[in-house]
């Protein structure tokens, strides 16, 4: 479960998230959705998810239809098990059409480490070149989905697991390191601009920032807390399917939030944050400069989006000398890694979709996927302004999906029945007042971003060709989790009684 949630997410997307709304005006709301929201709907995943692995299940759609029908009559249910499922589906689709690039890229970027490629250079431009050569961006993309098919088709469990091991404590371990460096860093090129002030950057609450931009922040954080934490997709609940049912799910989901937010918060926030403050006279124009730090740290933000971290890190190799081509080459080969570990959860959904419900084997489903997210990935590449948009649309559909959580795996499967379940086979008591936070606090705090934003983010942001491929994936994703359904459960669902 840590590799799943821990991935490019901590150390690429939140970075970004940080400088693109304001730094510290971030962090606040960011720490009341992981408490109030990321904590619970870790846990109501990690029970819906073993809850469902009862039945045979492994994927959204019937899970909720079977934790819906506790309350509501099958032909009900039924529809909160398509919508659910629907949801997911298209998630994971749309995330991956950019997830997988992003891997791609530290693949790249270990290469170019190794090589010394952007040594001597501005990181800004050679990033820029990087993406406009895209023989080479689908080169970095094709080896990391096949060496993903090859893992998926294997299996996940055993040989994955042991490389997990190995790998994750060693990137915790080199990224503390780096940290480190970072922190005596100071100021490499300009005494003005120094890896301390990045360090104040995110720590200094901005509350005017935050009250001049109150929704669009919130849902940033809100959706980052889902996407490092791997919530509001379904991804949680397909690994804790695999679980015994009385296998602990509460101390289990609390230890994985702990894990990743060490590795966001610690770790990730304390490197490509730093590094772009510090080397921000070598990317951003004087003028833009000359306005200030946070306003350097929004254009670099703004620029290159998602490509933030890989502007900023590559100079801190840099400043090492020779030395920082294998420093270099090594902490984008364990970013990669990282990656791939989330990737490969996400991979897995997809092909347990195809064996539970379309009966087809591993092996294949491996290969459809891949077809699948080869489609999806193209826009990514070929049309321009199209990753960050997807990216700001699976902020807000994850945080539905999550409202979705709390409706279907609690109050539709019944709080009580929700509080048993989370107890069963628990390593620890979860104190009593997290019922009311789950119950009351925590949808509000859903619907504040999700309504005070729909209409800027559906209306001004997303353009054609992305609304183009939610709304294919929303068809794909509705079809397939009805039939998922109805196929298992017909009988019930035309009685249509309580059961
Ligand atoms: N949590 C992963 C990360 O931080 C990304 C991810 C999202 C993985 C959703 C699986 C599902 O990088
Ligand atoms: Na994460």
């Amino acid at each position: 479960m840590a590799g799943n949630a821990v991935g490019l997410g901590n150390f690429v997307r939140f970075p970004t998230q940080v400088a693109q709304n304001g730094g510290g005006a971030f962090m606040v709301p960011y720490f009341i959705a992981l408490f109030f929201l990321g904590i619970p709907v870790m846990w109501i995943e990690w029970v819906a998810g073993r809850y469902g692995g009862k039945y045979g299940h492994g994927t959204l759609g019937p899970t909720y239809y079977l934790m819906a029908r506790e309350r509501v009559k099958p032909k009900s249910a039924l529809w909160w098990g398509v919508i659910s499922g629907m949801l997911a589906f298209s998630l994971t689709v749309l995330l991956n059409s950019y997830y997988l690039h992003l891997i791609g890229w530290s693949a790249a970027y270990s290469y170019f480490s190794a090589t010394g490629a952007y040594f001597g250079q501005n990181t800004g431009e050679f990033f820029g070149n990087y993406l406009g050569n895209h023989a080479q961006v689908m080169l970095f993309w094709g080896i990391t989905v096949i060496l993903l098919a090859i893992a998926v088709g294997q299996g996940v469990s055993k040989g994955i697991e042991r490389w997990v091991k190995v790998m994750m404590p060693l990137l915790y371990v080199f990224a503390i390191i780096m940290v480190g460096y970072v922190f005596v860093l100071g100021s490499p090129i300009d005494p003005n601009w120094s890896t301390i002030d990045g360090f104040r950057f995110i720590w200094s609450p901005n509350w005017a920032y935050l009250k001049d931009h109150f929704a669009t922040v919130m849902l940033a954080a809100t959706g980052q807390i889902f996407f490092t934490l791997s919530l509001g997709m379904g991804i949680i609940q397909n690994y804790a399917s695999y679980l015994g049912p009385d296998d602990d799910v509460a101390l289990s989901g609390l230890a994985t939030v702990s894990l990743n937010e060490f590795a966001e918060v610690v770790l990730g926030g304390s490197l490509a944050v730093p590094l772009a403050t510090a080397y921000a006279p070598k990317i951003v124009p004087p003028e833009v400069l000359a306005q200030g730090k946070n306003e350097a740290l929004a254009w670099i933000g703004q620029k290159f989006g998602l490509g933030f971290s890989y502007t900023s890190l590559p100079n801190v190799f840099v400043s090492m000398g020779d030395i920082g081509k294998l420093f270099g080459a090594m902490w984008f080969l364990l970013l990669w890694f990282a990656g791939f570990t989330s990737a490969i959860a996400m991979y897995n959904y997809l092909t347990a979709l195809l064996e539970e419900d379309l009966n087809i084997k591993r092996k294949v489903g491996t290969w459809v996927v891949l077809v699948l997210y080869f489609i999806a990935g193209l826009p990514v590449v070929y049309i321009s302004g199209y990753l960050d948009q997807v990216d700001a649309w699976v902020s807000f559909q994850l945080t539905l999906l999550a409202l979705f959580d709390i409706i279907v795996a609690v109050y539709l499967f019944k709080p009580d029945n929700f509080w048993k379940e989370l107890h069963q086979g628990a390593y620890m008591k979860v104190p009593g007042w997290y019922k009311p936070i789950l119950l009351y606090i925590a949808p509000i705090l859903l619907l504040i971003p999700l309504i005070g934003s729909a209409q800027s983010l559906v209306g001004a942001t997303l353009e054609w060709p992305a609304r183009l491929a939610i709304i294919f994936m929303w068809i794909i994703g509705a079809v397939e989790s009805y039939y998922s359904i109805k196929r298992k459960y017909s009988e019930e669902i035309e009685k249509n009684e309580i059961i």
